[in-house]
């Protein structure tokens, strides 16, 4: 009963895509189950890169259906652009091979509006969103009164929702916020063109996942986001508005927990972080220049989604054992190993101070302002100057490179089983 899930054990972007582009290969469903195209997904085959919002990252290779998951908050025009984007890439986008969930949540124009509204009338205060209109729309999900993709089978009934969702939201953007309100008509007309375009991809998911899995065809759960931006288990308030820890798989498939096989933690060689929030390594100056890169290379730290240049810091041991902690990872896929060569010594946080106590795991649940309390205590381990793209096999790895991993395995008490050293699908190194 095979069910693998790959999550993000960081703040994101720690290269989810590339990973679940991996484990595609053996795999025959492929479903998101949480956000919405806030996430950027990017993998590279040869000298092509694929970045993905929406659609699952294991659509690329051709033996896979992708699944969009009830827990997932879906913009249908971005879903249409993506479809039209791979298609011109020569990736088949088909009612067969891309399956909506009838209980996905929509996310409309007017969502993305009030998204950038209400984050920026928090002044000081804002988290920084992607302004992709996640927040909203989850909100009406919880408040019961969203629009979900099943209402797009009857298109007559579904416009009268979305125009009285509009109308809702307008009344909200110019009365409250004193903002411009909707044009109403030319959106509506938009998004109807978009809805009837997609109503052939919409399905009743659970029975077919569940169908899979007693086929026993491997079904792969492709996480977006990371662990420390989770609604309950993140550094609330800094996090997105979903679940985006292995826990979500379930409610956001319809789904049991028997069929798991593995949980796939991906976590990068450091730190990164887009948008507002505490981040106790943080680092400033010529260090952060070193790992955020200059942009030249695609995989320099600039968001895949907004361009944004991501906050960067020295891996935190500390949060990844949280990670593990909520997470419960059978094993970790390291990513961006290559990125650290040329170091003289990588200092790696394995500990907090916070108000004259030591503490080597969070006595705390996220809690944003309680880690904006806590400063980084370190180890500083030796680093490696070889480049590390063209390793293939552990033994490829300088000895300070491999003390490196065995540092986070010991620390952890997860295996790294997986270590990738470039952004390209065969730049990595399996480990028995
Ligand atoms: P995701 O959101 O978790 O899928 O990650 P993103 O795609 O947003 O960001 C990860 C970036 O790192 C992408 O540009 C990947 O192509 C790149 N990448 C992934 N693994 C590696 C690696 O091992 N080395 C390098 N240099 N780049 C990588
Ligand atoms: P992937 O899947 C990194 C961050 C935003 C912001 C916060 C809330 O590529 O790892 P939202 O728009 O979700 O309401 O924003 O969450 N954020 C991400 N950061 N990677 C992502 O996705 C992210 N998706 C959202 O920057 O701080
Ligand atoms: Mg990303």
């Amino acid at each position: 009963m095979p069910l693998d899930i790959v999550v993000g054990a960081q703040w994101g972007d720690e290269g989810k895509g590339r990973v679940v582009d991996l484990l595609s290969e053996s795999s025959t469903l492929v479903a998101r189950y949480n956000g919405g195209d806030n996430a950027g997904h990017t993998v590279t085959v040869g000298e092509k890169i694929y970045k993905l919002h929406l659609i699952p990252s294991g659509i690329i290779h051709t033996n896979t259906i992708g699944v969009l998951g009830s827990g997932m908050v879906l913009n249908l025009e971005t879903l249409v652009e993506e479809s039209a984007m791979l298609r011109a890439a020569g990736v088949s986008i088909t009612p067969e091979r891309l399956w909506i969930s009838d209980a996905v949540q929509l996310i409309t124009p007017a969502h993305r509006l009030l998204d950038s509204v209400q984050d920026s009338a928090l002044g000081a205060a804002k988290i920084g969103t992607t302004g992709r209109g996640i927040g909203p729309a989850y909100v009406d999900k919880v408040s019961r009164h969203g629009l979900r993709a099943g209402e797009i089978l009857d298109l007559e009934a579904f416009a009268a929702r979305v125009r009285a969702h509009f109308a809702e939201v307008d009344h909200i953007l110019t009365d409250w916020y004193h903002q411009p309100g909707l044009d109403t008509e030319t959106l509506l007309k938009e998004y109807l063109s978009c809805a009837a375009e997609l109503r052939p991809y919409i399905r009743r998911i659970g029975p077919l996942v569940q169908s899979a899995i007693q086929k026993g065809q491997t079904v792969l759960a492709e996480g977006a986001q990371g662990t420390l931006l989770d609604v309950e288990q993140g550094t609330y308030p800094f996090v997105t508005s979903s679940c985006t820890t292995a826990t979500g798989v379930f409610s956001g498939l319809g789904l049991g927990v028997q069929p798991v096989r593995s949980v796939v933690g991906v976590m990068k060689a450091f730190q990164t972080r887009v948008g507002a929030g505490p981040f106790p390594t943080e680092l400033q100056g010529e260090s952060a220049a070193f790992l955020r890169g200059s942009g030249a290379n695609p995989w320099d730290e600039y968001g895949t989604t907004t361009g944004r240049p991501r906050r960067v810091g020295w891996l935190d041991l500390v949060l990844l054992k949280y990670a593990h902690e909520v997470n419960a990872f059978s094993e970790l896929f390291l990513t961006k190993l290559d990125v650290l060569s040329g170091l003289n010594e990588i200092p790696v946080c394995v500990a907090y101070q916070r108000g004259g106590k030591k503490m080597d795991t969070l006595d705390f649940s996220g809690d944003a302002r309680l880690l904006a309390q806590c400063t980084p205590v370190y180890e500083t381990l030796p680093g490696w100057q070889a480049k590390l793209g063209a390793c293939r096999n552990w033994t490829d790895l300088p000895k300070e490179a491999q003390a490196y991993i065995q540092f986070i395995e010991a620390k952890i008490g997860v295996p790294v089983r997986t270590i990738s050293v470039g952004p390209e699908r065969s730049a990595m190194i399996r480990r028995s």
